[in-house]
């Protein structure tokens, strides 16, 4: 905070297209803006075909009057780089400049993010434009931030095929091993007489006739994200040449680990992240009955994730910078959220520790691919139902201010952090023989969920990521044996949580020499001898010894299970002798995919024990701190009376909402001094 108005820490912003619509009507759209509370306006990333004509004429002038339109009427602006829309004239130009999928067909123009990150010229048509509109807009005044590109990954655009890009894996191989043999020893090439005898031999892990090796695929995986690390970095690099003192940022998306987003935002000011709840609750496979239960307000802890996870790759820095409004036009079924949920989404984030809401998009397209995406306003410029909730939102965090001038909104550390690994997420998909039962991303999911339906707040961490401080340490999809995660984890005070597949690999994809868990074996004395993965619906029970499982009940687990060689007695025991959970004093090594219902008896037990105070949430409802306030929201279809199991006791006066915490309800009080 530093003692800055709460007005100004917690911004709203909205995404505006002024290509879309006349010149006559941008001033209005300013004052319409400045009237529902916002401060923020992205603009500029998808505008390259009215930025620069074919003849290379730059048109840069109707970008600079839009801007100081938003700049008179006292709003900041947001400018993205246009290069995941590159225009026809440029493509005709560049016939290699397309991404080709792992059947070999092009991915041509006619929508977006129509480019191969390893094509070479590409980068310098991105770099004549980023510098361009750099160069005019840098010191504007009104410019507070700059976005690169748009969404890197977004429909499935970082793995490319081409020509170029496997001519740039052949060079990343090259820097990265010693010689082509050293590159067969690391991979184990001799199996199947894989080995090569020259750099050029190495190919796409595509078209083989049956699975490629994991090395092969770990390796394009690792150089695809390095490629993005690489793009985004170039537009970085002109950026602060040019803007100094502005936040350089991207818009990552959720429910998304196809590059290391850890390793993007090592050079970038802020994460910023799109959030469609109510799109990914009915994209991405979650449970049919959670589906109906939260059709119209996204699960509980979807949001929550992601604000968590993108906290943790800014030094803590993060912003949403696109929130869905109402039905958006992507998923499979696209329902209104119930009224009040952009409100709650807004406030949600902020709890999370986020400096900006930004909602997409400020008016409904009539025209193109998105009509049936909603914005703040309809297509015709009169107020959506999201314009109401915004200026709400916007009227409560000024009503916060004056009511409650020496408010501290500092996000602080949780106690509880989850440690997540990209490269480990990845390598899980990879060797894994049936992808139906078991999703990684998931399981960090379930486990974040777990811990918040408890009343926690987590962190999300990154696997290099200092430690200290934290009393409850979790790690499920660090799958690459890594000697100083197992130091810094070792050296802290932390109760300490491995998930089966943790360590269970080295940085080349094979079994390391001690077996799983490798170099976690210097917490916890287990060694894996045996895994196995079990069809949908396999469920086998542990029956705790007496008086060391969770209470006693027996725990399910499904999906994945581990066999494990030790001294340490294991607390459950399956019928067929294989041992369930090994602790050693504050150490838990837990060798099977707990269900639901058992991975919360688990974890509650565990947050006890690491001294923790766990509550009995109401179902979908969830608390979050930061600085002195305290958050409840109720993502559930039931109404709840906010009391002690809340955290909030009969006689504290709530600063936001009510204490009948309706559906789509939020409520704040003042927690601490
Ligand atoms: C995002 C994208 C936006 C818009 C939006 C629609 O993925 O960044 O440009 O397409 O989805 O929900």
């Amino acid at each position: 905070m530093n003692g800055r108005p709460v007005s100004e820490v917690l911004r709203t912003g909205v995404c505006y297209y002024p290509e879309h619509w006349p010149e006559s009507r941008w001033a209005d759209d300013a004052a319409h803006m400045k009237r529902l509370g916002l401060s923020l306006v992205r603009v500029g990333e998808f505008a390259w075909s009215r930025l620069e004509s074919p003849d290379g004429q730059l048109h840069l002038d109707w970008l600079e009057r839009a801007i100081d339109t938003l700049h008179e009427h006292g709003l900041q602006v947001v400018l993205g780089t246009p290069t995941a829309t590159p225009p026809a004239w440029l493509c005709a130009r560049h016939p290699g400049m397309f991404a080709i999928d792992e059947h070999g067909r092009e991915r041509g123009f006619g929508s977006r993010r129509h480019y191969c990150f390893s094509y070479a010229p590409y980068h310098e048509e991105c770099r004549r434009i980023v510098t361009a509109l750099a160069e005019r807009f840098g010191d504007h005044p009104g410019i507070v931030a700059w976005q690169t590109d748009n969404e890197y990954g977004c429909h499935d655009t970082v793995l490319s095929y081409s020509a170029a890009a496997t001519e740039a894996f052949r060079a990343w191989c090259r820097r990265r091993h010693n010689g082509v043999e050293g590159l067969n020893t690391a991979w184990g090439n001799v199996f199947w007489s894989m080995e090569y005898t020259d750099f050029d031999q190495i190919g796409a892990p595509t078209g083989a006739v049956t699975e490629t090796n994991p090395a092969h695929r770990l390796a394009w995986w690792r150089f695809s994200s390095d490629q993005v690390v690489a793009f985004d970095r170039l537009q970085v690099d002109i950026i602060r040449a040019h803007a100094p003192g502005r936040d350089v940022l991207h818009n990552f998306m959720g429910n998304f680990v196809e590059f290391d987003h850890h390793a993007v935002s090592r050079h970038l000011d802020v994460a910023t992240w799109d959030n469609y709840p109510l799109g990914f609750l009915t994209r991405d496979g979650t449970d049919p009955a959670l589906q109906a239960r939260y059709l119209r307000t996204g699960l509980p802890d979807g949001s929550a994730f992601h604000h968590d996870l993108y906290r943790g790759c800014c030094a803590g820095r993060f912003w949403v910078m696109e929130q869905q409004p109402g039905p958006v036009n992507w998923a499979p079924y696209n329902p209104a959220p119930l009224d009040g949920m952009a409100r709650l989404w807004g406030w949600e984030a902020f709890a999370h520790g986020a400096e900006v809401t930004s909602y997409f998009r400020w008016r409904q397209a009539p025209f193109a691919q998105e009509q049936m995406h909603t914005g703040l306003l309809l297509s015709n410029g009169d107020e959506d139902q999201a314009a109401g909730e915004v200026a709400i939102l916007n009227a409560e965090i000024a009503a916060l201010a004056a009511a409650q001038p020496d408010i501290d909104l500092t996000t602080v550390p949780a106690g509880i952090a989850i440690v997540f690994d990209y490269a480990g997420d990845r390598l899980q998909r990879i060797q894994q023989p049936d992808g139906r039962t078991f999703d990684p991303l998931d399981f960090v999911q379930r486990v974040h969920a777990c811990l918040r339906a408890l009343g926690a707040d987590v962190d999300i961490v990154a696997a290099d990521a200092p430690l200290a401080g934290y009393r409850l340490v979790l790690v499920s999809n660090a799958t690459i044996s890594d000697p100083a995660l197992a130091a810094r984890l070792a050296g802290s005070d932390a109760h300490i949580v491995l998930f089966p597949r943790t360590g269970s690999r080295t940085a080349e994809a094979a079994i390391p020499d001690e077996l799983p868990p490798g170099a976690l074996q210097r917490l916890i004395d287990v060694r894996v001898v045996r895994s196995e993965s079990l069809p949908p619906g396999e469920r086998l029970e542990a029956e705790a010894a007496i008086g060391s499982g969770p209470g006693g009940v027996p725990m399910i687990v499904e999906s994945w299970r581990e066999r494990i060689r030790s001294p340490i007695a294991p607390r459950a025991l399956f019928a067929d002798g294989w041992g369930f959970h090994y602790t050693c004093g504050r150490i838990h090594y837990i060798n099977a995919i707990p269900t639901d219902g058992s991975l919360e008896r688990l974890l509650e037990e565990i947050v006890n024990e690491a001294g923790f105070v766990t509550r009995m949430l109401p179902i979908g409802v969830r608390l979050r701190r930061r600085g002195n306030l305290s958050f409840a929201f109720n993502h559930g279809p039931e109404p709840c009376v906010l009391d002690h199991t809340t955290g909030c006791p009969a006689g504290t006066p709530l600063l936001i909402g009510e204490r009948r915490l309706a559906p789509a309800g939020v409520a704040a009080w003042r927690t601490g001094a």
